[in-house]
């Protein structure tokens, strides 16, 4: 079986690119063995106002040490830091953006949650197109790990060694017949209803987890759309686009996929700020285009 580091090496990656997914991925055992003692909610709330868990903290503090003693990445940008953070020490240009524990919500019933990362050149200001990789390592029964260094998507997994060995080469998104979306019905704008209802009449399944990084990791299998609308109480939207939309998004994209704000690719989006939030329709490529030509959501 083709390990990550074998399959790394088969890649027109940069060496120091190669050392930081796998520095990187291979964070995923050291996370997993803090779930045990780091469940509970802290008194503590990140700079969206939602309240933390340990894990967010712990994983969110060990990521950054990670990056610091590595001297692989030059900036990180984390969903549970204020401001972007500089290693002056760094040998690479390498700018990082994380979602340290994606799903928090769910620690405490134990579903599945993840780690999103993003990697760019220089900044992490940057449209989600020019990622130069992009992956998650989603902590379900299994640890898999989803990669893109721009040369198709590729599933991993970890094995009795802790080793990541290749479980699918080149994912394609299919057209399949999954749906979700998030926030209350009662504040969805009419136009996101009614594509709701579209999906329905169509035969879509609801299939809504409250882990953004498990549900698409579920739609890149199976295909068909998730969503976080613009809803009346929050016209953004409530995701992230450098932490969880613009990686995840990507990944998607090279999938076969697409990312959506409604009307056009997430991925050509400008972050004005660090936490600038977006409205997300995810997933297959064909229903997501129909959408942005036929339902005419506000965005
Ligand atoms: P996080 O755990 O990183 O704060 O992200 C939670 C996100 C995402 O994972 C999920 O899709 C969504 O928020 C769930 O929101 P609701 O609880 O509003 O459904
Ligand atoms: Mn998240
Ligand atoms: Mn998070």
């Amino acid at each position: 079986m083709t390990t990550l580091r074998e399959y790394l090496d088969s890649t027109g990656c940069e060496e120091k690119l190669k050392d930081l997914i796998e520095l990187v991925s291979n964070q995923a055992a050291p996370i997993r063995k803090a779930f045990i003692s780091n469940q509970e909610y802290v008194d503590s709330e990140n700079i969206y106002g939602e309240r933390q868990i340990a894990l967010d903290k712990w994983s969110n503090e060990h990521l950054i040490k990670t990056f610091r003693e590595s001297r692989l990445v030059k900036e990180a940008a984390s969903e549970e830091e204020p401001e972007v953070v500089e290693f002056p020490d760094a040998e690479t240009s390498y700018a990082v953006t994380i979602d340290p524990l994606d799903g928090s919500s769910l620690v405490q019933v134990n579903l599945a949650v993840g780690t999103i990362v993003g990697v760019y050149e220089d900044s992490v200001m940057q449209e989600g197109r020019n990622l130069k990789a992009a992956f998650y390592m989603l902590y379900g029964p299994l640890t898999v790990l989803g990669l893109t260094v721009r040369e198709g998507v590729h599933l991993f997994a970890l094995n009795e060694e802790d080793e990541y060995v290749m479980t699918r080469r080149d994912v394609r998104i299919p057209e399949g017949k999954l749906y979700a979306s998030g926030a209350l019905k009662r504040d969805w704008f009419p136009e996101h209803q009614r594509f709701i209802e579209y999906l329905e009449k169509e035969g879509y399944k609801l299939r809504y987890s409250g882990s953004f990084v498990a549900d698409v990791h579920q739609y890149i299998k199976y295909g068909g759309v998730f969503s976080y609308p613009a809803y009346r109480g929050r016209e953004t939207g409530k995701l992230r686009l450098l932490f969880e939309a613009n990686p995840m998004g990507f990944i998607v994209d090279e999938a076969g996929g697409r990312i959506s704000n409604g009307k056009r690719n997430l991925l050509e989006t400008k972050p004005e700020k660090l936490d600038h939030r977006v409205p997300l329709y995810v997933g297959s490529r064909d229903v997501i285009e129909k959408m942005e030509k036929e339902f005419n959501i506000e965005v």
